[in-house]
């Protein structure tokens, strides 16, 4: 048994139908990062991961590729272990649905609830969603079709077993009221609890139609239904019913992270199939939102999905992790592209961190010979800067206990711009024109090597490889395989007199002309749409300071055309004072060019020109939309108001 505390943390276990793609990866990596995160706080960390093998999606895939289930998931899984190598997943194990491990517990747990009563047999009539590996009533229905994914649904009539989930209802309704953190965040808490109060219908967990799954272990004829059988594999992989004191050290889970998709699977079937068996739910299921693409949800029958391989190729398995944390706020859904990927990496990792470790490397080479030198008097902005990180490490370990991976990576991104901003203030290159400031030149150095070590501490869960590139530079870690979390919060632990040797850019820039970005039609990006529109939204707050960098201007469009081959893009000529501007605009689907010219609009004017469908796009223009897209209004002005007025 083990001394530490433990934390166990899960991804869903993946339909190995086809590789995976940034949706799978982004989970896994938020996993991942929760799991980098408490092993530096000293926890003992299980992080499982792994592929749900079973059931009928699997086996048309297969028979679609001519090949029989077995080989062809093998296949794919090979390929998904590899690409979480790739992004450097530290898993302590990956649990596949048709190991002998597995199907022994299915099967000993089906027995157990069958004899207990919870049960039994019956005829089921009903729809049958493959892809979701659903069932559903005739009322559930939308348009006929299934009500999650909106596909085609299968009408089933097969002698059946049934789990008598009503029985537990209330028990898992006053657990949830009891429990606020079970279900997390708040708004699918509440979607939940509604969804049990409507009632609940007993679950069909046998099906007779096809072979590949676990056999109900008293009649051969039946195998279990794929998500009774999946669901189960969060106690498989933690020894349930093999190794008991394993068991007893890591269960129940601390996190089953997962999307709002299987969210009730994961709180209604799941705990009620604990409950059966009376072993303890879960501390938390946490239902993150969906990583979009501009035309909606990515799908392979869409044909939209983002390789993660391909991008951990281009970009560095760094910036990949960092662009998918940053891109989903807190619960929401976030809209994805390849262009909005690469403006993060240019602004928020090659401007604001890599400047931030080349320019106080290079000051270090320059003043001191590369030997960072001691810490020297102290004047009133290093307290501040001192405190900015002291707040910074508290928010930072805050928002990662929630798994608010934006509001951490923001956090940690509130020292990096206090210690830009700390260079500007101290001005480092006048220090060291006065031989009498040496000392100064010196505190001030030491300070902003002080800073990088704590930044690099708070985002090594997020970019694993950073703080051994880096090292390479700035020797600040004795041992980047040890890093400890809680050093983070303390300052001055930085040796005087480690060496540095300026380096290779840690984030080189990219040139967004460079990208070669074929859209398929729907899928141009909307260069003005808000992202994750849900009730409820939470954003992160932001100081007035920071909403002063917002250039807002009043702009009067002189002329707008569509954008050849996209359904979705205006580019639109505006005239801000004296100066005219060109823009592109995804608003083509809400606007006729020539709806706009004349009008007043508001202009983000300070935004980084990017290319967009090789025209370069200098601002956004501000406009609502409601919360699926279909009704979208520029915001315009109305009065003699001049063109190129500053809006604050
Ligand atoms: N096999 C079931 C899970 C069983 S768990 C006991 C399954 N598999 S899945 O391959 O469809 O994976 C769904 C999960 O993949 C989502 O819950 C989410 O974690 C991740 N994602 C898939 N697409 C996604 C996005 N577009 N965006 C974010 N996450 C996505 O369901």
């Amino acid at each position: 048994m083990s001394t530490k505390k433990t934390y166990y943390i899960t991804t869903p276990i993946y339909y190995p139908s086809d590789n995976l793609h940034i949706g799978h990866a982004y989970t896994t990596v938020a996993a991942d990062c929760m799991a980098r995160f408490k092993r530096m706080q000293g926890y003992d960390v299980f992080y499982l991961t792994g592929t749900d093998e079973h059931g009928q999606k699997i086996e048309r895939a297969a028979q679609e590729k001519g090949l029989m289930p077995g080989p062809y998931v093998d296949g794919i899984v090979k390929n998904i272990r590899h690409l979480w190598e790739q992004l450097l997943i530290t898993n302590n194990d990956f649990i596949r649905t048709t190991e002998t491990r597995h199907k022994d517990v299915v099967q000993k747990i089906f027995q157990k609830v069958f004899d207990q009563g919870d049960i039994y047999i019956s005829n089921y009539e009903g729809w049958y969603c493959t892809p979701c590996e659903t069932f559903f009533t005739q009322r559930q229905l939308q348009d006929e079709k299934c009500p999650d994914c909106g596909r085609e649904v299968e009408l089933l009539q097969e002698e059946s077993y049934f789990f008598n989930m009503s029985k537990y209802a209330d028990r898992l309704l006053q657990h949830i009221e009891e429990h606020e953190d079970f279900i997390q965040p708040e708004s699918r808490r509440n979607e939940v609890i509604n969804f049990i109060k409507s009632g609940l219908e007993d679950l069909c967990v046998s099906r007779t139609t096809f072979n590949w799954g676990i056999q109900v272990p008293f009649n051969q004829k039946h195998i279990v239904y794929v998500w009774f059988d999946a669901l189960i594999n969060y106690i498989t992989a933690v020894g349930y019913a093999s190794d008991e004191e394993m068991f007893q050290n890591y269960w129940p889970a601390d996190v089953h992270l997962i999307a709002k998709d299987i969210l009730r699977f994961h709180t209604i079937i799941w705990p009620i199939i604990l409950m059966a068996i009376d072993i303890p739910l879960p501390k938390k299921v946490f239902g993150h939102g969906w990583i979009l693409l501009e035309g909606g949800k990515m799908s392979k029958s869409k044909g939209n999905v983002v390789d993660p391989l391909i991008l951990k190729d281009k970009y560095g398995v760094d910036a990949v992790r960092y662009s998918l944390l940053k891109e989903l706020s807190y619960g929401q859904d976030g809209i994805y592209s390849e262009e909005m990927m690469v403006n993060r990496i240019n602004s928020d990792l090659a401007n604001d961190l890599g400047n931030l470790i080349s320019r106080s490397i290079a000051m270090i080479d320059r003043y001191f010979d590369g030997v960072l030198p001691e810490p020297g008097p102290h004047e009133d902005t290093d307290e501040d800067l001192k405190n900015t990180a002291r707040e910074v490490f508290e928010g930072a370990t805050e928002k990662l206990d929630k798994l608010d991976f934006t509001n951490y990576l923001q956090n940690c991104w509130r020292l990096i711009s206090r210690a830009n901003k700390y260079i500007d203030e101290t001005e480092p290159w006048l220090l060291a024109k006065e031989e009498g400031r040496k000392k100064r030149l010196a505190a001030v150095l030491y300070n902003l090597a002080e800073s990088i070590r704590i930044i690099l501490l708070m985002t090594a869960p997020t970019m694993p490889t950073l703080a051994a590139r880096a090292n390479e530079q700035i020797e600040i870690f004795t041992d980047v395989e040890r890093m400890n979390w809680m050093e983070a919060g303390m300052w001055g632990l930085t040796p005087a007199g480690i060496k540095t040797q300026k380096g290779p850019s840690l984030f080189p820039r990219i040139d967004p002309a460079s990208l070669d970005i074929e859209y398929a039609g729907e899928d141009a990006p909307e260069v003005s749409k808000t992202q994750g529109d849900e009730a409820g939204r939470q954003t992160a707050e932001i100081t007035f300071e920071e909403f002063a960098r917002l250039d807002l201007r009043v702009a009067e469009v002189i002329s707008c055309e569509k954008i050849k081959k996209t359904d979705k893009l205006l580019k639109v000529q505006v005239k801000i004072g004296e100066e005219e501007r060109t823009l592109v605009a995804g608003i083509a689907v809400y606007y006729q060019p020539d709806d706009l010219v004349g009008k007043k609009v508001v202009l983000v004017a300070n935004l980084k020109p990017t290319k967009l469908r090789g025209v370069l796009s200098q601002g956004m223009i501000l406009a609502a939309s409601d919360e699926n897209g279909t009704m979208m209004e520029v915001l315009t002005l109305e009065s003699e108001i001049p063109p190129g007025s500053r809006i604050k």
